[in-house]
C-alpha cells in the first residue's frame, strides 16, 4: 500500500503539535494579565439577559517584551470552587488539556497590551453557579503562555453568581404542560360522553 506523502507530512505535523501542546500546566503560567469583570461581588446575573464587561491588560511590572510571544487571548467564564464541589465534570486539573474549570468561552481576540474590553451577554445555556473570569494569552501555536483572572489565586474575591434560565421558567413550563394535558383529557371526555349519548339514544 502506498501512503501519500502529503498525508505523512500532515500526520507528522499533527503529532508534533499534539506533542508540544500536551504539556501545558496551569501552574507553569505567569499571571501577567490584569483582569477585571463588571459584576460586583456576589451580584446575581440572569442568563440570557444580563451582561458582563471584561477588561484586561498587560501588568507593567513585568519587563517589557515578556508578552512578545502573546498572539491571541481567550476570555473564559470559570466555575468557582463551590460550583465544582461533587461535580467531577468541572474538576480543576493542572494540565490544561484536562482542566474543566473554564468551559465557557466568552471571546477570543488578538492580543493587545492595553485598552481591551469586551461586553458579553450571559448566554442562555449557562447553568446556575458561582463564577469568575479568566483570560489566557496564547502563542502562535495556540498554547497558553500566561493568564490573568478577576479573582485571587484562591478564587475567593470578586466571585459572582449566574442564575440559569431554566430555574426561572420551569413553573411556566409545568403550567403549560398541565394545561395541554387537561385539554386532551377533557377533549377525550367530551367524545366519550357524545358516544355514550349516541348509544343510549339508539337503545331507546
Ligand atoms: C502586577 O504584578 C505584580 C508582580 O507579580 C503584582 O505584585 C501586582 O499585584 C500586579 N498588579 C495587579 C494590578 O495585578
Ligand atoms: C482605546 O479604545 C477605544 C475604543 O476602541 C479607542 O477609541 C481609543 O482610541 C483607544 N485608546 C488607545 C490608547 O488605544
Amino acid at each position: 500500500m502506498k501512503v501519500p506523502a502529503g498525508f505523512l507530512v500532515v500526520s507528522l505535523l499533527l503529532s508534533c503539535f499534539t506533542a508540544t501542546s500536551y504539556g501545558v500546566y496551569f501552574s507553569s503560567l505567569k499571571e501577567t494579565l490584569e483582569v477585571t469583570a463588571s459584576p460586583s461581588k456576589d451580584q446575581v446575573l440572569k442568563a440570557g439577559e444580563d451582561t458582563i464587561t471584561v477588561t484586561w491588560r498587560f501588568n507593567q511590572t513585568y519587563s517589557a517584551g515578556t508578552d512578545s510571544d502573546y498572539k491571541t487571548v481567550k476570555v473564559k467564564l470559570c466555575y468557582a470552587p463551590i460550583s465544582q464541589k461533587d461535580r467531577s465534570w468541572r474538576k480543576t486539573e493542572d494540565r490544561l488539556k484536562k482542566d474543566k474549570t473554564c468551559p465557557h468561552k466568552i471571546v477570543a481576540r488578538p492580543y493587545a497590551a492595553s485598552n481591551n474590553s469586551f461586553t458579553w451577554t450571559v448566554e442562555k445555556d449557562i447553568p446556575s453557579g458561582v463564577y469568575f473570569v479568566r483570560v489566557y494569552a496564547l502563542n502562535a501555536h495556540d498554547e497558553e503562555v500566561a493568564y490573568g483572572q478577576n479573582t485571587d489565586a484562591h478564587k475567593v474575591n470578586n466571585l459572582f453568581k449566574i442564575q440559569a434560565i431554566t430555574g426561572r421558567h420551569v413553573s411556566l413550563d409545568i403550567a403549560s404542560v398541565c394545561f395541554s394535558a387537561f385539554s386532551i383529557v377533557s377533549l377525550a371526555g367530551f367524545f366519550y360522553m357524545e358516544k355514550r349519548k349516541g348509544k343510549s339514544s339508539q337503545q331507546k
